[in-house]
């Protein structure tokens, strides 16, 4: 999400603090996400267009009684969003074949009993560049270590600081300019975020607290603009982006995570 969307209404709401039932609510959300992002594993080769992606997204919420939480959200008009290679987020289908090479991310919310499962994974369009497969590795990595950090009694500011130190570690950019975001029966709630920042800050994690962790990772410079479609998003300096998110809640001894793929397919390197 955009930094400062949460806050359009209200300055600071207050974190909620979910129970048993949303959490369960929340799993049933986050499986039917993830598992429609594995039916379009099987569907992204060279020659697909965005636009039979997202028309599969569509077909798959109608098939298993879900909302694609995009459609209509705030002018958004399709039901996944489609970032192809220095395409850092919201890139909006089309009919532009994808081609041999190309990188992919597909950003999928399903609303299931009004619960919101948001999740997004990295794809490959058949052989990939090393360069290219580095990154996804890199920034699959930061999502863990964003997951790895979050307890009750760590901060936000712990979970941003970790990933940064390890992107840039690794010589990578974290974008700044969106952030994850609180979710459950509201599609973006408090809190925000950040994938970056210094140990400490920001609000203290409780149980109860959901959110998601969706890192956006460049090979180049952080920097970022929007085009003229008022959506995607793009690197200044060209340079390719990747991005990973899962939705999760804080337990009292670490996390669940609710977007796992059932079929294991949450590296998309993993059985290449
Ligand atoms: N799913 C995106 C997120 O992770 C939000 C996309 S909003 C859209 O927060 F309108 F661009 F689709
Ligand atoms: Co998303
Ligand atoms: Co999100």
């Amino acid at each position: 999400m955009t930094l400062n969307e949460t806050f359009a209404r209200r300055r600071d709401p207050a974190i909620k603090l979910h129970g048993p039932d949303a959490f369960a609510a929340m799993h049933k959300a986050g499986q039917l996400t993830a598992q429609g992002l594995d039916m379009l594993a099987a569907e992204v080769r060279p020659g697909v267009t965005t636009q039979r992606l997202d028309d599969l997204a569509f077909q798959f919420a109608m098939d298993n009684g879900a909302l694609p939480a995009t459609l209509f959200y705030r002018g958004y008009t399709k039901s996944i969003c489609t970032s192809i290679n220095h395409v850092v987020c919201h890139g909006i289908p089309d009919d532009k074949p994808l081609r041999e090479g190309d990188i992919l991310n597909i950003d999928y919310t399903l609303i299931v009993d009004g619960w919101h499962g948001d999740s997004s994974r990295m794809y490959g369009v058949g052989e990939i560049p090393r360069k290219a497969e580095r990154l996804i590795e890199i920034t699959l990595e930061c999502l863990r270590i964003g997951i790895a950090a979050v307890r009750p009694g760590a901060t936000t500011g712990d979970i941003g600081f970790a990933i940064q130190r390890y992107a840039e570690g690794e010589r990578c950019s974290v974008v700044r300019d969106f952030c994850g975001h609180g979710l459950g029966q509201l599609f973006h709630d408090a809190p925000n975020i950040l994938h970056y920042g210094s140990p400490g800050d920001g609000p203290v994690l409780k149980p109860g607290m959901i959110f998601t962790i969706e890192p956006m990772i460049n090979l180049g410079k952080p920097d970022v603009k929007v085009l003229r479609d008022g959506w995607t998003a793009v690197t200044r300096d060209r340079s390719l982006s990747a991005q990973f998110e899962h939705s999760i809640g804080v337990t009292e001894t670490g996390c669940e995570i609710f977007t796992l793929s059932p079929a294991g397919l949450d590296n998309p390197l993993a059985r290449r």
